[in-house]
C-alpha cells in the first residue's frame, strides 16, 4: 500500500513534536511519509526542513495545496489561523489535522466541520491528550468499572508560565484556549458525556506579560450528572507543585499527581497505585494514525472536527459566561457524534514511541 503523503502547515514551536513523532520508524506504520513543509517565515521553514530532512519547502499555503503528492495536511498556525486555511485547503481536495484549539468560536468550528462534510474529505483535531499515558490509565481504570460511574472531577492545574514574544502574548484567548481546552476535552473523554451547562470566571490578573486571561475557574454540568470543576492558573508561584486531579465516582475514586495515580476503593485501605509516564511526541503520531486509519477504512477518527464540537461547546460556552456572568446552556444538537471501536495505544513504557527520545512538554 502507497503511503499518505503528509504536509505540515506551520514550522513553529509545536511542528517539532509533530515531525519527532511522526518521523520514528514503527510511529504511522508504514502509512503516512512527511513530503512537504510550509510556513511563511523562511528562517523556521529552512531550521526544520533541514533537521528533518524534508526535501520540498512552500512559503504560500496554495503551493503546498497544489501539491499531489500531499493528501493530508497537519495544520500547525496559531489559533485564530483556522477557517481561512483548512477551508482552502478541504477545498483542495486535502483531509486536515488541526491544531487545538479547533477554533476560538463554536461558530468557526462549525464552518469547518460543514466544509470538511462538502468536500467529502475528513477533518480532526489534535486533542492529544488523550494519549498521554496519565490519560490512558485513567480511562483505562473508568471503562473497566473499577470506580464505578463518574460522579465528580476536581482538577487543579497551576503553573508560572509568562510568554516570550509571539501569539500567545497577545492573543485575547490565553488559558482556557490554549491550556484548558485539553482538560475539558479530558472531561468529555473520560466520562463519556456531553456538557449541559457551562459556568466560568476568568481574569487578567496583570501578573503576566500575556494580555489574555491568566486565571480561569469553569464548572460543567453533564448530561448524566457529573460535575467538573477546573481552574486553569497561569501564575502561580506554586509552578505545578500544586496540580492534582480527582475523579470521584459511585464505587471509588482516582487521584493523578504527576506520572503517579492512585485508585481509592470505598473500603478504607483498599488503594492501589499506577505509574503512568510516556514519550509525548507518540502522542502527537497517534492522532495522526487514527485520521490515516479512517481515510484508509472509512468512517470518522474519535478526533473528528464533528466530535470536536462537543468540545468547543464548552470552550465557547466558558468565554461566554465569562464575558456574561451567565450560565450557558449547551444545546445537545452542537455535539457530534463520537466514534467507538477504535484501538487505544499502549501506555508507558510499552508505546513503540517511548524509547523516541526525550519529552516536548510544550502546550
Ligand atoms: N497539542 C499540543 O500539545 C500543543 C502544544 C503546543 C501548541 N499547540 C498548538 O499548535 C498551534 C501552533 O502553536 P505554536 O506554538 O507552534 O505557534 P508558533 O507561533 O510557534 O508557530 C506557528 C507558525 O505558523 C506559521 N504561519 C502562521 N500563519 C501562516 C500561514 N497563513 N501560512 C503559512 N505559515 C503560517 C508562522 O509563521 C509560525 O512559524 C497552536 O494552535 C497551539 O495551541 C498544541
Amino acid at each position: 500500500m502507497t503511503a499518505y503523503g503528509i504536509g505540515l502547515l506551520g514550522c513553529g514551536r509545536i511542528s517539532e513534536n509533530h515531525l519527532r513523532g511522526y518521523r520514528h520508524a514503527a510511529a504511522l506504520d508504514g502509512v503516512g511519509e512527511i513530503v512537504a513543509l510550509c510556513d511563511a517565515n523562511p528562517a523556521v521553514l529552512e531550521q526544520q526542513a533541514t533537521k528533518h530532512e524534508v526535501a520540498t519547502q512552500y512559503g504560500r499555503l496554495e503551493d503546498l495545496a497544489a501539491d499531489p503528492r500531499v493528501d493530508v495536511v497537519t495544520v500547525l498556525t496559531p489559533p485564530d489561523v483556522r477557517c481561512q486555511v483548512v477551508v482552502p485547503l478541504l477545498e483542495a481536495g486535502k483531509h486536515v489535522l488541526v491544531e487545538k484549539p479547533f477554533a476560538h468560536t463554536l461558530e468557526e468550528a462549525r464552518e469547518m466541520v460543514d466544509a470538511a462534510a462538502a468536500n467529502h474529505r475528513l477533518l480532526a483535531v489534535n486533542q492529544n491528550y488523550r494519549w498521554r499515558a496519565d490519560t490512558l490509565k485513567l480511562k483505562e481504570l473508568i471503562d473497566s468499572g473499577a470506580i464505578g460511574r463518574v460522579v465528580g472531577i476536581h482538577q487543579l492545574h497551576a503553573m508560572w508560565r509568562d510568554e516570550g514574544p509571539g501569539w500567545r502574548r497577545t492573543t485575547d484567548y490565553l488559558a482556557l484556549a490554549v491550556m484548558a481546552v485539553h482538560w475539558l476535552d479530558r472531561f468529555r473523554w473520560l466520562t463519556g458525556d456531553e456538557g449541559a451547562t457551562v459556568y466560568a470566571a476568568t481574569r487578567s490578573t496583570g501578573l503576566l506579560q500575556s494580555k489574555g486571561e491568566d486565571w480561569a475557574a469553569v464548572t460543567v454540568t453533564f448530561q448524566h450528572g457529573t460535575i467538573a470543576q477546573l481552574t486553569e492558573d497561569w501564575c502561580s508561584a506554586s509552578r505545578h507543585h500544586a496540580d492534582s486531579l480527582l475523579i470521584d465516582a459511585t464505587e471509588g475514586s482516582l487521584v493523578a499527581k504527576g506520572t503517579t495515580i492512585t485508585r481509592y476503593g470505598r473500603r478504607q485501605g483498599d488503594e492501589q497505585q499506577y505509574e503512568a509516564a510516556g514519550a509525548f511526541p507518540s502522542t502527537f503520531a497517534h492522532s495522526m494514525r487514527l485520521l490515516l486509519q479512517a481515510i484508509a477504512e472509512g468512517g470518522e477518527p474519535s478526533i473528528s472536527g464533528r466530535d470536536n464540537l462537543g468540545t468547543m461547546a464548552l470552550l465557547d460556552g466558558a468565554y461566554r459566561s465569562a464575558a456574561t456572568g451567565d450560565v450557558i446552556r449547551l444545546e445537545p444538537n452542537g455535539i457530534g457524534a463520537r466514534s467507538n471501536g477504535e484501538a487505544l495505544p499502549p501506555t508507558g513504557a510499552q508505546h513503540p514511541l517511548a524509547a523516541a527520545g526525550g519529552a516536548h512538554v510544550a502546550h
